[in-house]
């Protein structure tokens, strides 16, 4: 394999994130080879720990893997704790003095990974300082890795923007979107593609509808701080949906490569219909759980408000008004407290225009990815029922899952997009004019509902363990539609 040379530098290890996700993650490319003797590792945080107290937490984040203790000891052996207070530029110093030093020592040929894995605040003091106290390199390269939310409309997003880029060159900044890194959620454009049958249909003459569905089992757990100034419109569909809007409905890329793929996506975001306060009532709903399957209601969460008004679900009817999609619902829906956990995404092909066999009605044909939990896709079609004396249509399904192999196979979300920024591949990561145009569509609903006088007794509006409010049925229902999808 082929060993990538770096010194990763991650604000905010000490946190959940990179406990549960960044150090797990590192450690598979290092099982693998990718990252080896030319690489180190330095959190740092608020809090006053040795470096042996911040290895051990390495160890204990991967201890539910496959991992020896001299597999583990060598891992983390490659880390480094450094003290640090965002604000104080003598910690920067001392953290350069630390950055040179592990260049000496593991020779990363000048290649350095800022990882913000803390709160959006202070990624502009620390882009500020990182490059005042020449904490860049010269030789190499120095990129930047941002966690969400990138702001929490277009107004702060611009900011957050502006305060990034005036230090790093957008080439060089990495927004994170877990979803991105999800296989199946990669395999999109594989399948449009790759695929002449998929390719030629792929358009408002063929596919009569999209729907999209983040469903999750789990509440708001020890979020809540964020999740009320956040609400699932911004948590969920600004980033994970959108950017699965964007997939879905852009047009095939000249090349597979960032520069190229970039460029369609933010076609398609660009040509999101946004809608008017109106448009918003017609084509968005909005739900908060409560009380149900032995759960509380989301307003009897801790640190939630008992008169919250925060949205935990949505459901809305999109339109990209691009040439080839105009005219095609796209239905989505997320929400906490659903009936499963479950991502998946149904695009749904007009009927054959006339039934030749005269009875019955022919079901849809759909292709279905299924994102998790079994990774897999689902073509349904319409055959021959086995059958003596009529001659019936019957539904069937052709299946494929990624096996257990497989799937044991398959890169964890950040351990791929992780791998993609030692790389300096991009094309799984959120460029800013995406954010940009998502921002624009999801400011017009939040403005529009922010205005809207909602009655106290407007939520709960569902039951924990449902698929959320009646209002998302009906929306599919106006159009003579349903969800398929209907665990
Ligand atoms: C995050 C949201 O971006 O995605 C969470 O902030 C949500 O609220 C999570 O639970 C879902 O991710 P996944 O990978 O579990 O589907």
């Amino acid at each position: 394999t082929n060993e990538q040379k770096a010194l990763f530098i991650i604000f905010g290890g000490t946190g959940d994130l990179a406990q549960r996700k960044l150090y797990p993650s590192l450690f598979n490319l290092y099982k693998q080879g990718y990252l080896k003797k030319h690489f180190a590792v330095v959190g740092t945080a608020r809090r006053p720990w040795t470096n042996e107290r911040y290895q051990e937490i390495v160890r204990n984040s991967i201890s539910g893997m496959e991992v020896t203790a001299q597999q583990a000891n060598e891992f983390s052996s490659h880390f480094y704790y450094q003290s640090h207070n965002v604000n104080d530029t003598e910690h920067y110093e001392t953290l350069r003095k630390l950055a040179d030093e592990l260049e000496n020592k593991y020779e990363f040929e000048g290649n350095r990974v800022f990882y913000f894995a803390m709160s959006p605040q202070f990624f502009a003091t620390i882009c500020q300082h990182v490059k005042t106290q020449e904490l860049v390199t010269e030789k190499g390269y120095n990129r930047v890795v941002i966690e969400k939310p990138f702001g929490h409309d277009v107004k702060s997003a611009c900011e957050l923007n502006d305060s990034i880029n005036k230090y790093f060159p957008e080439k060089d900044v990495y927004r994170i979107d877990h979803y991105l890194g999800k296989e199946m959620i990669q395999s999109i454009p594989a399948l449009r593609f790759s695929n002449n049958i998929f390719n030629a249909l792929w358009n408002y003459r063929y596919i009569d509808n999209i729907q999209i569905t983040l469903s999750e089992a789990l509440g708001v757990e020890e979020r809540a701080g964020y999740y009320e100034n956040a609400g699932a419109l911004r948590d969920m569909v600004q980033n994970h949906i959108l950017q699965t809007v964007a997939l879905l409905t852009m047009n095939a890329p000249t090349m597979y490569a960032d520069e190229d793929i970039r460029k369609e996506k933010i076609s398609a975001l660009k040509a999101l219909r946004v809608y008017d306060p109106e448009g918003v009532k017609q084509n968005f709903v909005r739900g908060q759980y409560g009380p149900g399957n032995g759960q509380v209601a989301y307003r009897e969460e801790n640190q939630v408000d008992p008169h919250s008004q925060t949205e935990t679900f949505v459901a809305g009817r999109i339109f990209v008004d691009n040439m080839s999609m105009a005219g095609v619902p796209i239905y989505i829906r997320t929400g906490k407290r659903l009936t499963k956990k479950e991502t998946r995404i149904d695009v749904v092909f007009k009927n054959a225009p006339y039934n030749v066999f005269g009875h019955g009605k022919l079901k849809r044909n759909i292709l279905s990815f299924k994102v998790e939990p079994n990774p897999g896709m689902e073509l349904r079609l319409n055959g021959k029922k086995v059958d003596f004396d009529q001659y019936s249509i019957q539904s069937m399904h052709l299946r494929h899952e990624h096996g257990e192999e497989i799937q044991s196979k398959m890169p964890v979300g950040y351990e791929k997009l992780l791998y993609d920024v030692l790389q300096g591949d991009s094309a799984s990561f959120s460029h800013w004019d995406e954010v940009y145009y998502s921002w624009r569509f999801v400011d017009s609903i939040r403005q529009a509902w922010d205005q809207e006088n909602l009655p106290e007794d407007a939520f709960p509006n569902y039951a924990c363990g449902s698929m959320g409010p009646k209002a998302a049925t009906d929306l599919l229902k106006e159009d003579g539609n349903k969800w398929h999808f209907r665990p």
